[in-house]
């Protein structure tokens, strides 16, 4: 919003010039500019993939015709094992990869955006990265995207033994004395839950619906081991909710703590299926930087792709399933960030002008428990009052 225009011309006509030269030159210059920290033109894509580690990251790495490695951008604060943000030749679609949990996320976003060598503003975010899924709602190869980003460890904790048999699980919203969903916690950091863009979700499910998804003869094999029928189908695309927690959890009553705290906090809206260690605080940076425009909140869009269940089969304990359990669901879970992903990023391309440009607008509360970027949270103890 707050573009510079005199950037913008400049830049504008640095990049004719630079079009000019031969491809190796470009690309050379670019790196030279921007691995010293300075950059010579502001770019603005249209579609940022964010990864979380390095295979989430490699599945858009090495396809025909499409070479995001084109342009490697040093930004100052990204994690010094992925320092570089990726871009294509034209600067359209970029990559972050930010390594994994909170921290990782939260420091890398924080960095990204507030990069003054981007402008963002109007830029659709796709976080694609892998998870564990709940088998209740879908099945491993499955493409999952969010509406909300609970972070389900956000609790008091006892160790199960501490606390004993009136208890189910030994996380306790903070503020209350019993497990979720007995009541809302009293308590807030304000980053409890995140709530998106329905409109655009769906249409990246219908879009990601279009993939012919990957799957494997051992990941056919272990989910026919499973009761529920989400579980036992092929790879599907599904809208529902994503997990965040640095804690990586495993087994049925973590699993059922984690879909009931997710429901208490979302009230009732929310569909717990994926689980993984980022989401949450990734958002949190992301929606800091929407409050001055930095980014536009509506555009962000949270994938995740089954690699594993977050509980075992009939028969098989939690210690055998996180340990011993080989799922197939790696390679598939990786290849389908790629296969269900590139359709979204492509309309975004293609429909730049016509549908994206001008946005998607939100007909769902998007944002946090406090209301931040304004409107009435659909969730929480609103008008708020628990500040702590
Ligand atoms: C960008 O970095 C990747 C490795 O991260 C490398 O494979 C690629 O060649 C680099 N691209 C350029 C233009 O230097
Ligand atoms: C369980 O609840 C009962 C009834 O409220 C109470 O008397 C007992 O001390 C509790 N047990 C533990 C281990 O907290
Ligand atoms: C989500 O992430 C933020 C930032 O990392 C954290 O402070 C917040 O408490 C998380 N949400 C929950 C429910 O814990
Ligand atoms: C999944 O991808 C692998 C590796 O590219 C390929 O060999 C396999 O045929 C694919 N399977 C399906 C069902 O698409
Ligand atoms: C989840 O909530 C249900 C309904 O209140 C309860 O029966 C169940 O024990 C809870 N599960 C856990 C692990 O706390
Ligand atoms: C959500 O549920 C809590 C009780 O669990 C209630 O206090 C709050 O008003 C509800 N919020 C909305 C927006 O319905």
């Amino acid at each position: 919003m707050h573009f510079n225009l005199a950037g913008q011309l400049i830049g504008a006509l640095l990049l004719q010039t630079a079009s000019a030269l031969p491809v190796w030159a470009r690309f050379g210059s670019r790196s030279l500019s921007a691995r010293d920290g300075s950059y010579s033109e502001i770019l603005k894509p249209k579609v940022f993939i964010v990864s979380l580690f390095t295979p989430e990251a490699a599945a858009w790495w090495h396809i025909p015709d499409f070479n995001i490695l084109a342009q490697n951008i040093s930004i100052p604060g990204l994690s010094p094992r992925f320092p570089e943000a990726h871009c294509t030749a034209n600067g359209e679609i970029c990559q972050v990869v930010t390594g994994e949990g909170e921290i990782n996320a939260a420091a890398t976003i924080q960095a990204l955006v507030h990069y003054t060598g981007f402008n963002l503003a109007e830029t659709y975010f796709l976080s694609a990265g892998i998870a564990g899924v709940n088998p209740n709602v879908a099945t491993i190869g499955s493409v999952t995207y969010a509406r909300f980003a609970i972070q389900v460890a956000q609790q008091y904790e006892f160790d199960i033994r501490d606390i004993g048999e009136n208890f189910t699980t030994g996380y306790i919203p903070y503020g209350t004395k019993k497990p979720a969903p007995a009541e809302y916690p009293q308590n807030f950091y304000g980053t409890e839950v995140f709530e998106l863009n329905v409109a655009l979700r769906d249409r990246a499910v219908k879009l990601s619906s279009k993939a012919h998804l990957n799957d494997s003869d051992i990941a056919i094999a272990y989910r026919a081991k499973y009761t529920q029928k989400a579980a036992k189908s092929a790879p599907f695309v599904i809208g529902c909710d994503v997990a965040t927690s640095d804690n990586f959890y495993s087994g049925n009553i973590l699993a059922n703590a984690a879909n009931n705290f997710t429901l208490l906090m979302t009230n009732g809206t929310g569909v717990y299926c994926s689980t993984a260690q980022e989401d949450n605080a990734s958002l949190e940076s992301f929606m800091r930087a929407a409050k001055t425009k930095k980014v536009d909140y509506s555009r962000i869009m949270v994938m995740r792709t089954a690699a594993n269940f977050d509980r075992p089969h009939p028969g098989e304990s939690a210690y055998q399933h996180l340990f011993y359990a080989n799922s197939g669901g790696f390679l598939p879970s990786v290849a389908n960030i790629y296969l269900a992903g590139i359709e979204v990023v492509n309309d975004i391309i293609k429909n730049w002008d016509s549908v994206y440009a001008k946005g998607i607008h939100p007909t769902n509360y998007v944002g946090d428990i406090f209301g931040t970027l304004g409107g009435k949270p659909d969730f929480g103890p609103y008008p708020f009052f628990g500040e702590a």
